[in-house]
């Protein structure tokens, strides 16, 4: 993010408060291995930022933790965090907003430099139980309030929830509300009912669904898009894709690098997840190259228009 301190004074405080809580989490894991695994100097010394329609801003580039779990995601969160990720993404359903918490703990960045997101899943949505998923999430992640809480699918009682979830953000217990995986008919109609405006609507997005159209009507309604999958898992082939690789080849970077590159040259948000610490570094370094304009046309080529996740519907 631009408005961080001097870089020298941060990169102190982060070496020393990492010592710190390596030692705390050496002890409760007992690993040596774990130990030295996120000991890290930092990539990126400062991700750019979105502003969102209600001032707050969001890095353009975060951490996403599907899957991450337990001292997996203990670890991975922390490690992120040391080299220079701000923006955390989890969600109740994915089982891991305890570890994810320990790990911001462990990193020993303040939390007012940290963006943090969860999602309402849907078993919780309604007004009352709303409520009560926001609280357990809040407790789960260790934190106060968080940055960012979205409705996670357009299911159940959405209009219950957003009311619930407005509140807590006149209640700034929530930075910003949004929506993910919601289509247009869905956004029209919780617009229409509410006089807050969901700040983002997380939806899937990569070189293959591209989302386009989606964004241009999201703009329109000052909503910001972030994308899910940025890589879709690598399916269909993505980090072996022959146009991602030859445009890499210019510029001497991966396809992983491209395309992260390109969410962002969109001016998309994108969470890409990473287990391994390599790829945390890789997914860092995209911010020395440009694609020009055939580069955005070739990849703008690649889109098939449809999700690499129909078993997610
Ligand atoms: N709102 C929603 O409905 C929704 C749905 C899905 C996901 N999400 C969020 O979006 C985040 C990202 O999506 P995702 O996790 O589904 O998929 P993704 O970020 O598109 O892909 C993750 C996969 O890419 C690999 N990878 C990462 N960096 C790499 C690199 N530089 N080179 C080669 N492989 C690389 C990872 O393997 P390694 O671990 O081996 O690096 C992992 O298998 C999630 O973690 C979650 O926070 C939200």
């Amino acid at each position: 993010m631009k408005n961080y301190t001097n870089g020298v004074n941060r990169r102190e405080f982060i070496k020393s408060s990492t010592k710190l809580a390596a030692a705390t989490m050496f002890m409760s894991l007992g690993s040596s291995k774990i130990y030295g695994a996120f000991m890290s100097s930092p990539i990126a010394n400062s991700i750019e930022t979105v502003t969102l329609n209600n001032g707050l801003k969001i890095p353009i580039l975060g951490f996403g933790t599907l899957s991450l779990k337990g001292t997996l995601g203990t670890k991975c969160v922390a490690e992120a965090i040391s080299l220079g990720y701000r923006l955390i993404d989890t969600a109740k359903v994915y089982g891991n907003e305890e570890a994810v918490g320990e790990g911001i703990k462990l990193s020993g960045i303040k939390r007012d430099e940290l963006f943090v997101t969860s999602k309402l899943w849907v078993d919780d949505s309604g007004y009352e139980n709303t409520k009560k998923a926001f609280e357990t999430s809040l407790n789960k992640l260790g934190l106060e309030y968080l940055d960012l809480y979205l409705i996670h699918r357009p299911r159940g009682d959405v209009k219950g929830s957003w009311k619930a979830m407005v509140e807590l953000y006149k209640e700034h217990k929530i930075r910003a509300i949004g929506v993910s995986n919601f289509e247009a008919s869905h956004l029209d109609d919780l617009i229409k009912h509410s006089t807050i405006k969901p700040a983002i609507n997380q939806i899937e997005s990569h070189a293959f669904f591209q989302q386009d159209p989606t964004n241009e009507s999201l703009k329109k309604y000052g909503i910001q898009m972030e994308a899910w999958a940025p890589f879709a898992e690598g399916r269909n082939g993505l980090f072996t894709n022959q146009t991602l690789a030859d445009i890499g080849k210019k510029y001497n970077k991966t396809n992983a690098q491209v395309s992260l590159r390109w969410h962002y040259q969109r001016g998309i948000i994108a969470i890409p997840r990473t287990s391994q610490k390599a790829h945390m570094i890789e997914n860092l370094q995209i911010f020395d190259f440009v694609l020009d304009k055939s580069d955005m046309q070739s990849i703008a080529a690649l889109d098939m228009n449809t999700s690499q996740f129909p078993e997610w519907k």
